[in-house]
């Protein structure tokens, strides 16, 4: 028996859905490697990567076979059995990083609650009530749960739903000297984006994270990357944190892990794991059979050389060619990012304008995104055809010269 399918049009959004977002005016019903296709035929290339997850593209044979053999075979046995494709994910996951131990979950926000929630619960646990402070970074985002946005560096995300999670400071980010002033006895972690997504694809400076590392280990406080972005491949290392040498207590990951299929981890360590007890923490579809079998293909493939190497060849290709068109038409200041995460950001007579640039790119036919007002953001497969990089950009390139008039 098939399920009725009864006709949609993206006005449906507007009566049956909470108005938290507001999606593009096309639906895109089908895609295929980098490109998809609307409900009218018309044919798009994708830079936006479902905002930083499609890691491989649209339809990957490795993805889709994964999926439906594991969808013939075993959908959801819960947390009260383990399954075998969590089981084969998280030794992969612990041969390939730092981490002896993986908790998995299904988004950004609920790895990064369960970092935190660890991290508190080590701290009481050895040093009392008293050390519970989280110091993050301004204009970070770590997801849109209470204790998450309360985390994150943005009050337009945490104002306006009453009292928020008390012990934590913002600080500017990249600044050590602020970090340095802000630690102290009763700070249980520093979360950081190796990588600011959201706030503007900007890169954390080596000696940044090296500062927070040691802070961390003089103040008995953990270093907690969130690595929802910046993860799985997309800096052209498998963690962001490689590029820097600098390992983390705890790592959230989730988008790019799942390649499009809901999925999230916390790594960390032995030692550390010790805290989460039966009992202590826990989610019902987390290690979901169906999501583990995806994310095991995913790490095969991500975690190669030549995919790795491929990663910053394309960024070569993007950056190249989005500086040309920046200066030509005058519009970015600065191109940014590592690997297929950069972020163009705007001159100052383009600056809160980002939206323009996203559906002028629209209207040419290429998915992009913004990173906030000021800053346009390519997330695009790690695996898109450098065909496809040059067709996506000459429709970007044509996108600026409609907008700015040239
Ligand atoms: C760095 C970072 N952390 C956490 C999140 C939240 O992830 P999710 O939307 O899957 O909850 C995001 C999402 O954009 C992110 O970029």
């Amino acid at each position: 028996m098939s399920v009725e399918q009864v006709p949609v049009q993206r006005a449906d959004f507007d009566q049956v859905m909470v108005p938290n977002y507001a999606p593009a005016a096309f639906i895109p019903v089908r895609g295929q490697g980098s490109r998809v296709w609307d409900q009218s035929g018309r044919e798009l290339v994708d830079f936006s990567g479902g905002i930083a997850v499609n890691v491989l593209g649209h339809a990957h044979p490795a993805l889709v076979g994964a999926l439906t053999e594991q969808a013939n075979r075993l959908w959801h046995v819960s947390n009260v059995f383990t399954n075998e494709p969590a089981l084969r994910l998280a030794k992969k996951l612990v041969d390939a990083t730092f981490a002896e131990r993986v908790f998995f979950c299904n988004s950004g926000a609920e790895a990064n609650e369960a970092a935190f929630k660890l991290a508190r619960r080590v701290a009481h646990d050895l040093y009392g009530t008293e050390k519970y402070e989280i110091i993050a970074a301004l204009n970070s985002f770590h997801g849109r749960t209470l204790f998450t946005v309360s985390v994150g560096g943005q009050p337009k995300y945490s104002d306006g739903f009453g009292p928020k999670i008390t012990g934590i400071t913002h600080v500017p980010y990249n600044d050590l000297d602020a970090l340095k002033a802000a630690v102290s006895d009763k700070t249980c972690a520093v979360v950081l984006e190796p990588i600011q997504g959201e706030g503007g694809v900007l890169p954390a400076e080596l000696e940044y994270l090296q500062g927070a590392r040691k802070l961390c280990d003089e103040h008995n406080a953990l270093l907690i990357f969130d690595e929802v972005q910046s993860g799985m491949g997309r800096s052209g290392h498998l963690f962001a944190y490689m590029h820097y040498g600098v390992i983390p207590d705890i790592l959230s990951s989730a988008k790019s892990i799942g390649g499009g299929f809901p999925m999230a981890a916390m790594l960390t360590t032995e030692k550390l794991a010790t805290h989460l007890a039966v009992g202590v923490h826990g989610t019902t579809y987390g290690g979901n059979p169906l999501a583990c079998s995806v994310g095991e293909a995913v790490i095969d493939i991500v975690n190669t050389p030549e995919v790795l190497a491929g990663v910053n060849a394309k960024h070569a290709l993007f950056k190249a060619r989005l500086e040309k068109i920046g200066q030509q038409y005058g519009v970015f200041s600065e191109v940014r990012g590592m690997g297929l995460l950069i972020g163009c950001v705007l001159t100052e007579a383009w600056k809160g304008k980002a939206k323009d640039f996203f559906n002028a790119a629209e209207q040419e036919g290429v998915m992009i995104l913004q990173a906030g007002p000021d800053v346009v953001r390519f997330a695009p497969s790690l695996v898109i055809d450098d065909a496809d990089i040059t067709e996506g950009l000459d429709r970007f390139e044509r996108a600026v010269a409609k907008l700015t008039g040239a």
